[in-house]
């Protein structure tokens, strides 16, 4: 990894040296949505940027390993893991020939309704960082560099490209930035993504405040200021006040306009060579000067990066509840109903920028037919369509052939609208929901092509099937039999995807006969015209007909445990757009009070990448949040419930009893000011401060076995720069697990409005039955700060302090008191 030195420095100099203005300008805009321009004269190559952080998103739909979103990362409370999860990710990356990725997302989760909350890690600070730290670490290990995004209190989809985030200046640097402080320092990512948002009035492109004064000025950021696709809004503003680099490309603000503000005086050659400097120390961080030394590196969808989807996706679901020990399954169960539509078709990731192209999906279900093995009937009943809108065509319904031994259909592209003459690309496909595609046929001067699958679609229900197309374009044909379902003249409605991309849809609905097999082609075609490089959409989404809820309830009764899959549905969660509701679609409450009341012994697992209510938590004995787990999430289940591996996720956010409970309730969502009414209190913060209950606390998640704190010693160094905390961590129970000790501090000395507990360190640690680890914390000075207003600084205040060590914010259990001289 090519750090700053004098060497490069050097380097970077004597470039800037022979760049003339237009030059430099050239490296401050994109030359097209995923690539900065060449300079073949100098022997600059071009850079490729693409999104995660689920995984690497290829631009062109081309298969990725999905890993668990980042809610379910920052759950694992594992940064060793984390910054395994970044390596693999950056390695799929290069394969991908991508030299920056546009993760992590670390936005603070404000609102449990926030549209991207799946996508980010947490509503605490300390652990978004720890977490976002390890996953940019990781990434760069490999010569990749990240993108830290999205700078900063961008924490809504609600007025996403207009609100203002406004709140005062101690709630936006103890809460809001304190999330970039430390990756910033600790990690260097090579690049920091400027949110679409404005933060007290100021977009946070050109906003001087964020970009020069703390990021590059107090926290000496050397990387590249990239805007958000579409978030730089003027030339003369942005380039002065700290934006390096508009994206996507070609320039719109910067370019030529760049070029003559410069000449009109509105923006000096310093500020430009800045930016430039900027761009070429990107530029040879990515190796990109020196042969590109990582392409040697690349690994795409191995063995290894599923076994460590599988283990992230593993150590992030939690096991909120467990009465009685129900889970894991039990040795002596014969039969066992799994019932849930997310067992069958789980929601991996949420929708956006950061949706990868699976390279695989393993079911719940599949993973539980392994867990309990061939002595134990499963028997399996979907119970209710939970769905808000209709998910991707199921796959398994679809063969190329009239055989069924593989899913999906042939993929036919040619060179040219029409899907005639030559075939330029064949191949099988199976995921129907692509954010850009064609890039394999497309030409650099010509965009266009065309495309036509082909195969057999079979069902496995009598009844209607609803069709749904939506796509960038207009030509589309879909037939089904002999039949031309959507067509030409089918009447299509615009939507807009992202609350960015405009969307033609089409539906169209047919009655079909369970288990006959049905030609199916669908027919597209790009002209150049409309054609947007690498991010042309196209999805077909399908709805089957409603299944039994009566067969469900007969197989919950008939079975000696139930394992409840319910969820917010496989398009629910994503950007462009809020949740709309903490509460669970289709009237999925009242259905598992009916299967818990036809069986007692019932598990319930949820698939959501958020907090959702549970007003039924009280009448079933377990549940476990299995989050938005990636497409390893189905094996990972398996090591869980068959006893193999302990849950071990701990919560990264409240799960409050009711919506009404959380403090932005009052405020959100604001028009175009949101008003961060409720301060620094985000979260447990106030939760605590209130004293009010909540469904399951913030840090929580419980184990297969049991374990015990003692011992806690706590020594404040002669210099009082730095308080040492020990303890003994014990398993007690009868299982190796895995437990992860919380210390929360408590400022007794501070006079202003302090939260009464703050997350300060973590560690997760492995032990076997009886086995005892002594866990040393060092907490150093900036961890007793805050952020004065009167006097515009960060200050620690001499007085009492006590820490608490704990399994959970609300499972503290030993606390010592220590003072702090000034
Ligand atoms: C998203 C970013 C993403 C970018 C490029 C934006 O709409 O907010 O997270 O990196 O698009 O796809």
């Amino acid at each position: 990894m090519a750090t700053r030195t004098p060497d490069t420095e050097a380097r970077i100099s004597a470039l800037l040296e022979r760049m003339t203005l237009e030059e430099k300008v050239s490296l401050m805009a994109g030359r097209d949505f995923w690539t900065l321009p060449a300079i073949e004269r100098l022997g600059i190559p071009s850079l490729r940027v693409s999104d995660g952080p689920t995984g690497l998103r290829s631009v062109n739909s081309e298969a990725a390993t999905v890993f668990p979103v980042g809610v379910a990362l920052a759950a694992t409370w594992n940064e060793t893991l984390v910054a395994e999860v970044g390596a693999a990710i950056a390695r799929e990356a290069i394969a991908h020939e991508v030299d920056v990725l546009l993760a992590p997302a670390v936005n603070i989760q404000r609102t449990p309704l926030g549209g991207r909350n799946f996508e980010t890690y947490s509503e605490d600070p300390r652990l978004a960082a720890e977490i976002a730290t390890a996953y940019v670490a990781g990434v760069q290990s490999e010569g990749v560099g990240t993108s830290l995004k999205h700078y900063a209190a961008n924490n809504q989809e609600h007025e996403r490209m207009t609100g203002s985030s406004d709140m005062s200046e101690r709630t936006l640097r103890e809460i809001y930035l304190a999330v970039y402080e430390p990756v910033i320092r600790r990690a260097n990512p090579w690049t920091v993504m400027g949110a679409y948002n404005k933060v007290n009035g100021v977009f946070a492109c050109e906003n001087e405040f964020l970009l020069e004064q703390v990021l590059k000025g107090e926290w000496g950021y050397d990387g590249v200021v990239v805007s958000d696709w579409g978030a730089t809004k003027t030339t003369a503003e942005a380039a002065n006040h700290g934006m390096d680099l508009e994206m996507p490309g070609p320039a719109r603000h910067f370019g030529a306009k760049l070029v003559e503000a410069v000449r009109n005086g509105d923006v000096s050659q310093a500020v430009v060579d800045d930016h430039a400097r900027r761009l070429l120390r990107l530029i040879i961080r990515c190796g990109l000067l020196d042969g590109n030394p990582k392409s040697a590196r690349g690994e795409l969808c191995s063995a290894r990066h599923r076994a460590c989807a599988r283990d992230a996706a593993g150590q992030s679901m939690v096991l909120l509840k467990n009465e009685g020990g129900l889970l894991p399954v039990s040795k002596n169960v014969r039969r066992v109903a799994v019932i849930g539509q997310p067992a069958y078709m789980p929601a991996i990731q949420g929708g956006g920028s950061s949706q990868v192209s699976p390279d695989r999906i393993v079911s719940p279900l599949e993973g539980l037919k392994a867990a309990l093995g061939s002595d134990v009937e499963l028997i399996f009943e979907r119970g209710l369509d939970h769905e808000p809108a209709p998910p991707q065509i199921d796959w398994r319904l679809l063969s190329p052939d009239e055989t069924f031994t593989q899913h999906g259909l042939t993929a036919r592209y040619y060179a040219k609208p029409g899907c005639a003459g030559p075939v330029a690309h064949e191949e099988i496909d199976w995921h129907f929901s692509k954010l850009g595609f064609g890039g394999k046929v497309q030409t650099e001067d010509d965009l266009s092509f065309s495309v036509e699958w082909t195969g057999y679609f079979r069902p496995e229900q009598d009844g209607d099937y609803d069709f749904v197309i939506s796509h960038s374009n207009e030509d589309v044909e879909l037939s089904i039999g002999n039949e031309i379902l959507v067509g030409q003249g089918t009447p299509s409605e615009r939507e807009l995807l992202f609350m960015i991309l405009p969307l033609n849809r089409r539906e169209a609905r047919m009655r079909m006969q369970a288990g006959r097999t049905y030609p199916i082609r669908i027919r597209y075609s790009q002209p150049t015209e409309r054609a947007i490089r690498a991010f042309n959409i196209f999805n077909i989404s399908m709805r089957p007909p409603a299944p039994s809820r009566a067969a469900a309830i007969a197989a919950a009764r008939a079975a000696d445990m139930v394992l409840l899959f319910v969820g917010s549905g496989t398009t629910d969660e994503t950007e462009g757009r809020d949740r709309r509701s903490m509460k669970l679609s289709a009237g999925q409450d009242d259905f598992v009070r009916e299967v818990v009341a036809a069986n007692p012994g019932t598990a319930v697992i949820v698939n959501t990448g958020a907090p959702v209510e549970m007003p039924w938590a009280g009448d079933v004995p377990a549940i476990l949040q299995m989050w938005l787990p990636g497409g390893e999430g189905g094996s990972a289940l398996e090591d869980l419930l068959s006893g193999k591996v302990s849950p071990s996720g701990k919560l990264p956010v409240t799960f409050p009893h009711h919506y009404e409970d959380n403090p932005t309730y009052p405020f959100y969502p604001g028009h175009k000011s949101a008003e961060y009414g409720e301060g620094i209190f985000v979260g447990y913060r106030y939760y605590d401060k209130a004293g009010r209950d909540v469904l399951f606390p913030f840090g929580h998640g419980l184990t297969y076995s049991r374990f015990e704190i003692s011992d806690l010693q706590v020594s404040v160094s002669p210099s009082a720069q730095d308080v040492e905390v020990s303890l003994n961590l014990t398993n007690t129970g009868a299982v190796e697990a895995a437990e992860t000790v919380q210390l929360y501090l408590e400022d007794r000395a501070t006079r202003e409005a302090m939260p009464p507990r703050q997350l300060k360190a973590f560690r997760k640690t492995s032990l076997k039955p009886g086995e005892t680890a002594r866990l040393t914390f060092v907490l150093v000075r900036e961890d007793f700060a805050w952020f004065d207003m009167h006097a515009g600084a960060w200050v620690v205040s001499p007085g009492k302090y006590a820490v608490h060590a704990g399994v959970s914010s609300r499972d503290l259990r030993q606390a010592a008191e220590f003072e702090l001289h000034s």
